[in-house]
């Protein structure tokens, strides 16, 4: 079962920030996962939230400022054990430091209502400018316009579906959809991660990934249950 560090390791470090993946990589992490935006001006970011209100206290939209500007911003400000600055990244920066040594890496674009026009491409291009990045990426979204625009741009590129609001009752249309757009993968919230339903998406032909797990008892129980990976805010969950 693959142990991905959810934002870097956010239990430990303000979440998708360089310290955080810096850290996570230090722990021995080698599977990462993080969001993706893109700033007035074009820049792809990593960040949670499309606005930085829960993080650096601003009202602003990533969508609304250029990348100098949220360069100024404090996206640690809400983590109180460090709230030492630091900015929210570059989609460049984060794969200067974690991207030699992934195994895999699970971009979660965050473009719901496609606030992001033609950021498929964009992102395509970027993966597509260093050797060896489109193999170890797992593009995710909850918007499945943008997973379906992946998959019309790039028949090759590894897909993982994420299911807004998912219920055992709504696992069979979520699992019709994941499979019309050829995701690979199928990443389900830990509330639902009953036995039953890992086994009908595993019997689907899905792997799959279940967040986030941050008690080692629930992780122990992922791997019975035949999980393929977890995402976690500590990556030396297994270590505890
Ligand atoms: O990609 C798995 C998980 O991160 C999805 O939810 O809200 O943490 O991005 P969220
Ligand atoms: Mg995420």
């Amino acid at each position: 079962m693959r142990i991905i560090a959810h934002r870097g390791a956010s239990g430990y470090a303000p979440e998708n920030t360089l310290k955080a993946f810096k850290l996570a990589l230090e722990m021995g992490a080698s599977d990462f996962e993080f969001d993706v935006h893109r700033t007035k001006d074009g820049v792809l970011v990593v960040h949670h939230d499309y606005d930085l209100k829960r993080t650096a206290g601003s009202e602003a939209r990533i969508a609304g400022l250029g990348y100098s500007e949220l360069q100024k911003l404090n996206v640690a400000a809400h983590f109180t054990a460090d709230p030492a600055f630091q900015a929210a990244p570059s989609l460049e920066a984060v794969l200067d430091v974690i991207g030699r040594a992934a195994g895999l890496l699970n971009l979660e674009v965050k473009n719901d209502g496609n606030v992001y026009p033609g950021i498929e491409e964009q992102l395509l291009a970027f993966l597509k400018s260093r050797a060896g990045l489109p193999q170890k990426s797992l593009v995710s979204s909850f918007d499945h316009g943008t997973l379906k625009r992946f998959r019309t741009l790039s028949p090759d590129l590894r897909l993982g579906y994420l299911g807004h609001g998912l219920s055992t009752v709504l696992l069979a249309p979520a699992l019709s959809r994941a499979r019309a757009v050829g995701a690979v993968n199928f990443h389900m919230a830990l509330r639902i991660a009953f036995k039953a339903n890992l086994a009908l998406i595993r019997k689907a032909g899905f792997n799959v990934f279940v967040y986030t797990v941050n008690g080692k008892e629930d992780a122990l129980r992922m791997r019975e249950l035949g999980a393929d990976g977890i995402f976690t805010n500590y990556p030396d969950i297994m270590k505890k």
